[in-house]
This record gives C-alpha cells, structure tokens and sequence, in this order.
C-alpha cells in the first residue's frame, strides 16, 4: 500500500512544555527585526508595540524564546547597532514602556526575552562619544574609545592598516588631528575595553535590563571588543572574512573571554537562568567552542552550518564538528541558518521553487539536530531574498561603504495579510523597504489554513519538536543513507529524555535528508511524522525526492 504523507501525523500531537532546567538548552529562539516585524504605530517602520500585538502569532508558532534586535535610542546609522543610549527606548520604536509591556506579555505567553547587547562600539551620538571629541588627545574621555595619532607626514594615515567590516580604512580622523578606530561604520566608534569605565558601565546596562525582566542577551560582535596589544598591522588587505581565517588582531582575541566571564557570573547572580548568546565569528569551531566554555556565555551562533552549501558531505562535516566541539565545553550546539545580516536561505540554496524545497528540508533539518536552534523572522513564510530592490530604496551602511550586496534584501518587512503592499505590515500605506506584491501568497494568512504551507510545516515541526522527548538536547546516531542523503536517528537520553505526561516515552525520531539530485529510497523503520514535502512510503520503505526530507517515529 502507498500512503501519500505530507503535513504531520496526528500521532505526533504531543502535550507541549519542557521544564526550566536548562532550557536553553533545546530552545528554538526566534529573532525578530523590530524594524521589519510588524508597525504598531503607521510610520512604516516595525516598533515594540507592533511586536505585542503579534505575540499570539508567536506563540502559536511553538517557539521559546524571543531574540529582539536593538531598539534602544539610535540614530539608526546602522539600524540600531548603532546605540546612543543604552537605557532608553527610540521614539521609533516605541517607549520604555512599551519595553516593559513586551516583556510581562511575552512572559505572559510563555515566551522569553533575549535583548541584544551592543558593547564592542556606541553611536557617534552617545554622549560618550561627544565628551571625547570635545576633550583633548590623552583626556579620560578619549581613553574610552580607541584614539590614535596618525602615521606618516603629519599624522595623516590612519594608525594601523586595520579594515572596516563594511569597506574601506577602519580608522576616521576628526579635527585636531588624531584617529578613532571603527571596525563597523565611522559612526560606530570602538569602545576601549581596557577602560574601567566602560566595563562598569555595562555592567550597569545588564543589570538595568535584567531588572526589568530581559532572559538573556546576545552580545553584538562578542569577539571583537579586545584588540591587540599595540595594535598591530594584519598585513594585508581583504581581512573582512570572518570564518575560516587566522585569528586578527581585532577579532577573537583571547582577552574577550575575561569579559564573558565577568558577565556569565553577573548572569548567574540573577532566578531564571538568563543567558548570554555569543554573536562570535570565530575562524574555527573549536574557537568558537570558546565562548561557551561552562563558565562562559550560554551559547554561540553557529555560522559554520548557516554558510554550509547544500551538500550532504559538507554538511555532514559541519554538524559533525559543531556536535564534537560545542560536547567539549558541554555546551549545547546551535544551529542557524538565516538572520538579519546574511542572504535568506530560500535563496542562498538556489532560490525559487528548488530554493523553497530546500529550505523546507532544511527546517526540518535543523529542528531534528541536537540542541538549541534559532528561526529568523520570515523564515517561516519561505521568504526569499529581495533582490531587485531599487537603488533608491537601499539602505544599509555595508552597501554604502561598498562591501557586498548589502543587507536590504533579507530585511524587508514582513506580509501578514490582505492583497497587496503593505500586506497588514501596519495602519499606514508604507513601508520602509517596499514589500514585493509577488508576496501576497506568502503571508501570514494567506499560509495560515492551507496544510502544505511553510508557515504549517514550521508549526507542525516546532509541535512534534516540544512534544518529542527523543528531540530537542540529546545524542544523534548517524544512519547509512543513500549517496546525497543525510540520515540519523535522535533517541531518547537527553535531558529531556524522560518525556512528559502524553508524551511518546521511549520511541525514537529519524530524519532524513536527501541534498543530492536524484530521488531515493531508505528504509523507514517506523511510521512518518511529518515531512517538507510530498514523499511516499511503500513497503517500509519512504522515496525521498531531492531536496525533501522526512521525520520519522521508531517503537
Ligand atoms: C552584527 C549585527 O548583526 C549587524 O547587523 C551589525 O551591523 C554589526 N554586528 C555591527 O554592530
């Protein structure tokens, strides 16, 4: 007999809730771009109210936990990574009020709140920033950032050969001569992390945000905020690649994990289990593995698996790695594979009907991996890159300072009903990025009711995935699949192994991913649970085509 299976298995409907011991350690957090999110207030910009009013649709959704880009009083040079003041709200965004709201109905809701900590550089405009300019070469105010005397005749080249992650010299001179150090935008100074001050002032900023309930952080650039002693010259030109480079003199350093410490025991001193998430582009996993030594952050984004092609042997290597090194510092592995800097993953994989295909799988994927995994908003939709955005459109500061495409095009507001442009975005007939009519039947409620939608694939997963003891933290045992397939089994033994009350005790998940180009068959050894797209199973046998995968339940 063929049984067509597509949408989740009414056998996989189990009771919701995991324990609060650890639960970031199996926590699927869902980053939301205030910006892009949904406008409370008809300006065309998403704001913190626009976020409350769809905690329903969040919650609903299955996720944990909220991870909230920063909202806190910016010029927005670079879209609020640029912090003038770390203790307010911006007016765009909404009121320190409208914060403290979020937080008790999103905790309402069963949802935790990750704010976004923004320590390795201020806005130009903090006032900071503005006393050190005001203030003489050698002066207190200066020693809070990274003042220097230029090179050559005069002073007149920058102090080092260090290069911006957004394009051209990492250095800016201002009047009177001397230079300050930027590794983002000019209106992103660096602070000097070896200043007193600077500690102390963020120790406060934590302490401000956890009072007023924040379950955790995750810290911008976590591995840039201690530079070299001396501040060597790197040597050459093109050092803006991240990942699988030698350690620079302005990223990774070793010194940065003195101030994980520091913040890692002020998190402890606080109920609840509030964590710290590193944004950490460490050449090496084992490096990154650093940031979540047991004293350390809680956890760390992986971007090896988030800049894995589609590949099963790649890919494999990468989760392989990441599962061996975050085991070593008995941290729980992360998986990522989009968020508000990177080309979207339905696109990155292909783009059209094959990059949707796969990015289904790899949702799939992702929530069957051990560990805790993050959902950028959208992904969810199956929402592609944008790419014909106009020029006159575009706005992001990388694109500007001319390094890459910019990252417009994976920040374009959300579609949540109706039509046309603006899509239920908010009250007014803008947006700040247009939205693609193309959109309409991506939104939230066209996708709501149909049962083969994304938006239903990502509610079944997250459902099976919370109900799931074998899911979640935990081992993986790897299954000898076809050529291009990627298959394992996750078994109950995790923490959460024992299961709740309903929950299927003592079965095992298997999943199954077919990355290559022809379709194949693998024994199934139990009963679908849910699959991205339609499979077929005959004979205890399930054919896979490309770009699908499959979960399985084994008794
Ligand atoms: C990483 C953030 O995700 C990105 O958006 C920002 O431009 C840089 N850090 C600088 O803060």
């Amino acid at each position: 007999m063929t049984q067509d299976i597509h949408g989740a298995s009414a056998s996989a409907a189990a009771a919701a809730g995991t324990g609060t011991g650890g639960w970031w350690r199996n926590a699927v957090i869902y980053q939301v771009y205030v910006r892009s999110f949904a406008d409370g207030n008809g300006d065309g910009v998403g704001d913190l109210p626009g976020v409350r009013d769809r905690l329903p649709y969040l919650a609903g959704l299955g996720v944990d936990a909220l991870w909230i880009t920063p909202f806190y009083r910016s010029p927005m040079a670079d879209f609020g990574y640029d912090v003038a003041d770390y203790r307010e709200v911006d007016p765009r965004f909404g009121t320190l009020d409208d914060a403290r709201a979020l937080i008790a109905d999103a905790h309402a809701h069963g949802l935790r709140i990750i704010l976004d900590l923004v320590p390795n550089h201020t806005s130009d405009a903090h006032a900071w920033f503005r006393a050190a300019l005001a203030a003489a070469p050698g002066s207190p105010e200066r020693a809070r950032y990274l003042f220097r005397d230029g090179r050559g005749a005069g002073g007149a080249e920058p102090p080092n050969d260090w290069e911006s992650v957004f394009g051209g010299p990492a250095w800016t001179r201002v009047p009177g001569g001397q230079w300050y150090l930027h590794l983002f935008d000019p209106a992103q100074p660096d602070l000097n992390w070896d200043d007193a001050a600077v500690r102390a002032e963020f120790e406060a900023v934590l302490r401000f945000w956890l009072d007023l309930g924040a379950d955790g952080f995750r810290i911008d650039v976590a591995h840039g905020m201690v530079k070299a002693a001396g501040l060597p010259d790197v040597g050459r030109a093109g050092q803006t690649r991240m990942l699988g480079t030698a350690v620079l003199p302005y990223f990774d350093q070793d010194g940065v994990h003195e101030i994980h410490r520091s913040w890692r025991a002020l998190l402890d001193t606080y109920a609840g289990e509030r964590i710290g998430v590193a944004e950490a582009w460490a050449p090496t996993a084992e490096r990154l593995a650093r940031y979540t030594r047991p004293d350390e952050l809680h956890q760390a984004f992986n971007f090896h698996y988030l800049t894995a092609p589609w590949d099963a042997h790649g890919m494999r290597a990468v989760i392989e790695e990441s599962l061996r090194t975050a085991a070593a510092v008995s941290a729980p592995a992360t998986w990522v594979l989009s968020n508000h800097d990177v080309q979207r993953h339905v696109t990155r994989y292909g783009g059209g009907a094959e990059g949707l295909r796969r990015a289904r799988a790899a949702a799939l994927l992702t929530l069957a991996l051990p560990g805790s995994a993050y959902v950028y908003q959208g992904e969810e939709l199956g929402l592609p890159e944008v790419l014909d955005l106009p020029a006159e459109v575009l706005q992001d500061p990388q694109r500007r300072r001319g390094e890459g495409e910019g990252r417009d095009g994976c920040r374009v507001p959300l579609p949540w009903s109706g039509e046309e442009p603006p899509f239920g975005f908010g009250t007014g007939g803008t947006t700040w990025l247009p939205i693609p009519p193309a959109w309409r039947d991506r939104t939230v409620a066209a996708q709501d009711a149909d049962p083969d939608s994304t938006l239903a694939l990502y509610r079944n997963a997250l459902r099976v995935r919370r109900g799931h003891p074998a899911l979640g933290d935990g081992p993986l045992r790897w299954l000898v699949g076809p050529p291009g397939t990627l298959m394992f089994v996750r078994e109950p033994g995790g923490p959460d192994g024992a299961g709740g009350a309903g929950t299927p005790a003592g079965r095992s998940v298997g999943c199954a991913v077919n990355m290559g180009d022809r379709t194949v068959q693998i024994a199934a050894f139990g009963a679908p649970l849910l699959a991205s797209g339609p499979v077929r199973a005959a004979g205890g046998r399930i054919e896979l085509a490309p770009g699908t995968a499959v979960w399985w339940e084994v008794a």
